[in-house]
């Protein structure tokens, strides 16, 4: 009998194709095909059969190639493949291979940072959350855990810890999926391509996956039915955007991110993140500052916590500063940092902008939601109500009202009494500059962009007659990142 990898590199060759063509195709890599042609593995027969399926063998050539790679002595290298399983062994997921490339079931979680610091209340309720939904019980969906939040608070750093702390709960596999809600100059990932993806980690060959959103969703729901997977799904736009990558049986965990509140996700365990608490921003600082580059008992130290507002991702810039900068004193930075009017354009590094992150947010509003935000730019220090806002853009108070809880939804505006609003620390200053003509906004000149808001006309009609965007798209790669090239994790990646 000729040998499995002589076989499948005659079958391939004679359809014409490289291995790379082989291994798009199959969902496998180039290497596993390599290796396996030259015999330096042994394939499991899920594989074989894969990729007999893959080069679309006739039934007769088919049974040769599979019985080829039965017919090899020893067991299966655990090593192989990009595709595994044979259904057997902890990894198994019902109804077909998983995509692992390790063997077992695929776990396509980001690394947690090893700098995780506070959130003890909000992993405590995730892990309890999670642990409540046995596949036994009542339930009767997959337990939805969704997390929403202004960006840059750690809602990824999040659900990612979680997930780790969970892995061993969903043994048949830990999907991670970046759902691009906020991508600077992109659109979100739409969901039939998300499905694409998933089915891909889920093991399926891309020849498999059906065109259409309802197929890929069905397909999806069959591969994820009976099963314990942990699904994140990384920055999600909205709801619509969510609701076709939800399994549709009991036993899966799905943990969602999003800037926005997921009102429509009736059935999820919401947690609304907040601002890290001092003592943890200012552990964060320490840890991220390094040995020594923290002065003990220095009144500057509360000060540079408090400047950075209880946002992770300020602390991590700060930090990062002070431990390449050796001669940087914390008094020194502080100092720079106290001007209202620059301080924005100080949190950025060249991996990171905080400007950037809340330009993204921004852009994400609808039109007349923009042209309130940048209206109430010059109140932004205080707080206000329906009342005003209603002044400011020249409409009734229950459209301002509407307007208001919109911004409510999408993180940029916090309610802290009945009808009294104000916003975020960073969002307010971030208003208050987009208020100003673009001549007065100090500092960071190049991460604003060319129109102004400031006033209200600027955000008019189109020459396609709709209405313009007040702020077009600015090329980054992504929320957190100003330049390098876009990472799985969209901005995550590059700040740990
Ligand atoms: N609890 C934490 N401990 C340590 N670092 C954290 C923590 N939370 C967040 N960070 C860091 O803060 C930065 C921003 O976090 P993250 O990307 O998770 O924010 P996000 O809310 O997902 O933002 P976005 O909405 O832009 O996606 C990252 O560098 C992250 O590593
Ligand atoms: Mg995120």
């Amino acid at each position: 009998m000729t040998d499995f990898g002589g076989l499948l590199r005659e079958h391939r060759l004679r359809i014409g194709w490289t291995q790379a063509d082989l291994a798009e195709r199959s969902g496998m890599s180039t290497h596993s095909i390599s290796v396996l042609e030259t015999g330096r593995r042994r394939p499991r027969l899920s594989s074989a059969t894969w990729l007999a399926d893959a080069l679309g063998l006739d039934p007769k050539s088919r049974e040769g190639l599979v019985a080829a790679a039965a017919a090899l002595p020893g067991s299966p290298d655990p090593a192989d493949t990009d595709t595994d399983t044979d259904g057997a062994g902890a990894g198994a997921t019902a109804g077909g291979p998983a995509g692992s490339s390790r063997g077992g079931s695929p776990c396509h979680l980001p690394a947690a940072t090893s700098l995780f610091t506070g959130r003890a209340a909000e992993v405590d309720e995730l892990l309890g959350a999670a642990r409540e939904s046995s596949p036994g019980g009542d339930f009767g969906g997959s337990a939805i855990l969704a997390i929403d939040g202004m960006g840059g608070l750690g809602k990824s750093t999040l659900a990612v810890h979680a997930a780790h702390r969970l892995r061993r709960d969903f043994p048949d596999g830990q999907l991670f999926l970046d759902l691009h809600g906020r991508a600077v100059g992109a659109e979100p990932l739409a969901a039939e391509d998300a499905l694409a993806r998933s089915l891909r980690a889920l093991g399926v060959p891309p020849a498999a996956i059906p065109d259409g959103l309802d197929a890929r969703s069905s397909l999806y729901r069959d591969r994820l039915a009976d099963t314990r997977t942990l699904i994140v799904l990384d920055d999600a736009a909205g709801t619509a955007q969510v609701r076709p990558l939800l399994p549709g049986t009991p036993g899966c965990l799905v943990i969602v991110t999003s800037r926005r509140r997921l009102t429509g996700l009736d059935d999820a365990h919401t947690l609304a993140l907040g601002t890290l608490a001092p003592a943890d921003a200012t552990a964060l600082l320490h840890k991220v500052a390094g040995p020594g580059r923290i002065p003990a008992g220095s009144p500057a130290v509360g000060e540079l916590v408090a400047l950075c507002a209880g946002l992770p991702l300020a602390v991590r810039i700060v930090g990062a500063r002070l431990r390449h900068r050796r001669a940087l004193r914390v008094a020194d930075l502080v100092e720079r940092l106290r001007d209202e009017h620059t301080r924005l354009a100080q949190f950025g590094d060249e991996g990171r902008d905080l400007t950037a992150v809340l330009d993204s947010s921004y852009r994400a509003l609808p039109r007349a939601e923009q042209r309130l935000f940048c209206r109430l730019g010059p109140v932004a220090g205080t707080d206000f109500d329906a009342g005003t806002a209603a002044g400011l853009i020249g409409v009734d108070r229950r459209t301002a009202e509407r307007l208001l809880d919109s911004l409510l939804d999408h993180n940029l505006l916090t309610e802290h009494a009945p009808g009294r609003y104000r916003f975020p620390a960073f969002v307010g200053l971030y208003a208050r500059l987009r208020a100003l003509p673009v001549s007065g906004r100090a500092g960071g000149a190049s991460a604003w962009p060319v129109q102004s808001c400031g006033p209200v006309q600027s955000c008019g009609a189109g020459p396609s007659g709709g209405r313009r965007p007040c702020n077009p798209a600015q090329p980054h790669d992504g929320p957190h990142r100003v330049k390098g090239r876009a990472t799985p994790l969209g901005g995550l990646a590059a700040l740990h």
